[in-house]
């Protein structure tokens, strides 16, 4: 059977690293059609395209995307701040619903740890608004969203996949001492969850702790679960900690598999090295990886995975990178 893969290269170093995972996937010998989309920064400074409906639409019918980054193509050139990330980037996640983040963090057994953010709610659904805008009593609020249904969601799946480590081990990241309403819901759905999961040992940091000990222990992680914005810049840390963000793949899953999931790279746009076979295409090949995971495709995501596994070993330009990975999987 082959899959229908929606392709967004998106602006800057996206469509060079999305080049690679894509020669990667063909390497595994995986039957796809693979259908582009023109879209990103640089398509809404051509034309004001964001992200028609319609495409919307057509995303809906497919079975994974691949998309490498959106965002300021090159210096000098941005469209309104936010407006193709929120645009692009956050429509997709919420209206595909795909509620899971996941972000593995690996180097060659060193450093080995997984994060689970939640991708739909926080304060990145949006809440809040201007109050006497552009007067000196102005007043902007930013909620945080929580509901039980979708922090549930969340914890559930970070439990399920703690189930399947060796270590079994899930950590709740919040700041429950300050964030006392959402904190204190995500505690309580943790703690109810927990009780059918009597053999995963739990913990929770806040998220403060947490950031240090990422940085001087971060074997004392296996799993973690946290929410959306948390999520955010603890995997951006992660990404730091294990080698380099270079190397820090994600995906955005709809568990429930009621639109098609997207995975990506953790890192942006990088302008600055955009066009000059510079960009570390790891993440989007290990994000390509965890496609076919999803997707059923177990022997060439496993190839992936395995080749993988210490992303520190490669180097050289994009493209090199690029070769030595398909090398290496076709000669498994
Ligand atoms: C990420 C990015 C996005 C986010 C931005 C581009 C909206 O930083 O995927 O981590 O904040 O989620
Ligand atoms: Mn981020």
């Amino acid at each position: 059977m082959s899959h229908r893969i929606g392709v967004i290269g998106g602006d800057g170093i996206g469509p060079e690293v999305t080049a690679e995972a894509l020669k990667v996937l063909d390497a595994t010998g995986v039957a796809y059609e693979r259908v582009d989309y023109d879209l990103g920064a640089h398509r809404y400074l051509q034309d004001g395209t964001v992200l028609p409906d319609e495409v919307m639409d057509e995303w809906r019918t497919l079975d994974a995307l691949l998309l490498g980054a959106v965002g300021d193509p090159a210096p000098g050139q941005s469209a309104p701040a936010g407006l193709v990330e929120r645009g692009i980037l956050l429509r997709m996640r919420f209206e595909l619903d795909q509620y899971i983040n996941l972000r593995p963090f690996r180097v060659g057994g060193k450093v080995d740890f997984e994060v689970i953010r939640e991708n739909t709610e926080g304060t990145y659904a949006g809440e809040g608004g201007f109050l006497r805008k552009d007067t000196p009593h102005e007043i902007a609020t930013q909620g945080s969203v929580n509901t039980r249904m979708g922090v549930e969601r969340c914890v559930r799946y970070a439990f399920n996949k703690a189930a399947g480590t060796e270590r079994k081990h899930l950590t709740l990241v919040h700041k429950k001492n300050v964030l006392t309403f959402a904190g204190d819901l995500w505690q309580r759905v943790f703690d109810e969850v927990s009780a059918e999961y009597p053999q995963i040992s739990t913990g929770y940091d806040h998220i403060d702790a947490a950031c240090i000990h990422f940085v001087e222990r971060p074997e004392r992680y296996d799993v973690i679960v946290t929410d959306n914005l948390f999520g955010d810049i603890l995997t951006d840390l992660g990404g730091a900690v294990a080698g380099g963000v270079g190397f820090a793949a994600s995906a955005n899953l709809n568990p429930a598999r009621t639109g098609p999931s997207m995975f990506e790279p953790v890192h942006g746009t990088a302008p600055d090295i955009a066009g000059q076979n510079k960009a570390n295409p790891l993440a989007a090949i290990i994000s390509a990886g965890l496609m076919l995971e999803f997707l059923g495709e177990t022997e060439a995501a496993d190839k992936v995975a395995k080749v993988t596994a210490d992303p520190t070993r490669f180097s050289g330009s994009t493209t090199e990178i690029g070769d030595q990975v398909v090398a290496e999987v076709t000669a498994i």
